[in-house]
């Protein structure tokens, strides 16, 4: 089987959690070397840019208290990313870009955990270097996980019910929003959706929900009312673009054809807070 990493995508998936607490060393230069070079070479099916850096910790920046609810331990380097305010498709494209370097990372055995904000100011906005045109909503921790995870970490994945996914129930559904889509029903398609309802999300919302109408699969955002008030950018347009990386990575393992398209479904019994991202169109089945 072709990998897109070095082992099977479920793997991987499986492997990447959240890590809060970090082993104070280093990252080697070679694995830094492969991390730039990684991020820098990043591409997917969306077009809006995504400018990603490396940024190194210091003493003084060590152990800074990140996003709303993260406590990050020992982490010696951060990734940044930023995007073009405003850049329709952009904080998808994020998501989805961000999402791959993270499963890469965890290929390596590296930690990761994502952390949304709004860096406007600060070591972190200094050291990305963030013009007033861009939008730099998400760091993350990178280097290697302490074996024992911290007391604050393990109540951080606690409160957030971390190791939990909705059901497929709740996520997937077959022709309109009523019915739920049964895995048989799924067929080949099955692998993928399970790849996406194992992705992270802020808070663990999950807000994705996809309906499958024959050969296509409609994603859409389950928005949380109020959710990213406080933020002023959709932080869960990201979740969308970490479950479209997953499901997208799945199709190119699997070798499945079909193209991602921007269409206008309409189905009777959307939820109001449900708003239509993109679809998968399938040419394989
Ligand atoms: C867009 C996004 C933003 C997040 N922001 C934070 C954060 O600010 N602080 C934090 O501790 N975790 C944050 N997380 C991590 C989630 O809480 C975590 O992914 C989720 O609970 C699932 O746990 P897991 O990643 O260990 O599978 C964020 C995740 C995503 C996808």
């Amino acid at each position: 089987m072709d990998t897109i990493f070095n082992t099977a995508l479920d793997n991987v998936v499986k492997m990447r959690t959240s890590v809060r607490t970090y082993d104070r060393q280093q990252l080697t230069s070679a694995v830094k070397d492969q991390l730039t070079q990684y991020m820098h070479s990043l591409s997917g099916p969306f077009t809006p840019k995504v400018t990603f850096k490396l940024l190194e910790n210091d003493q003084k920046h060590n152990d800074g208290k990140l996003g709303t609810y993260g406590v990050i331990k020992g982490a010696s380097a951060y990734i940044g990313a930023s995007i073009q305010k405003d850049e329709p498709f952009a904080l998808e494209t994020l998501g989805y870009t961000f999402e791959k370097l993270v499963l890469y990372a965890a290929s390596l055995g590296l930690g990761t955990c994502w952390l949304g904000g709004t860096f406007k100011k600060g070591a972190f906005a200094e050291a990305m270097g963030v013009k007033e045109d861009v939008l730099f909503p998400i760091v993350s921790p990178v280097g290697y996980p302490l074996a024992k995870g911290h007391l604050m970490g393990s109540f951080i994945r606690f409160a957030a019910k971390s190791n939990q996914r909705k059901t497929w129930n709740e996520l997937f559904f077959d022709g309109n929003f009523s019915a739920p889509l049964s895995t048989a029903a799924a067929g080949r398609y099955a692998f993928l959706l399970e790849m996406v309802r194992l992705a992270p999300s802020a808070s663990n919302k999950q807000p994705w929900r996809i309906i499958k109408a024959g050969n296509t699969y409609h994603f859409y955002e389950l928005k949380t009312p109020g959710y990213s008030d406080r933020l002023g950018y959709d932080i869960q347009k990201i979740d969308m673009g970490i479950a479209l990386c997953h499901f997208h990575l799945a199709v190119l393992e699997k070798h499945l054809q079909g193209e991602f398209k921007h269409l206008s479904p309409s189905f009777s019994d959307k939820p109001t807070e449900a708003h239509y991202i993109i679809s998968w169109e399938s040419v394989s089945e």
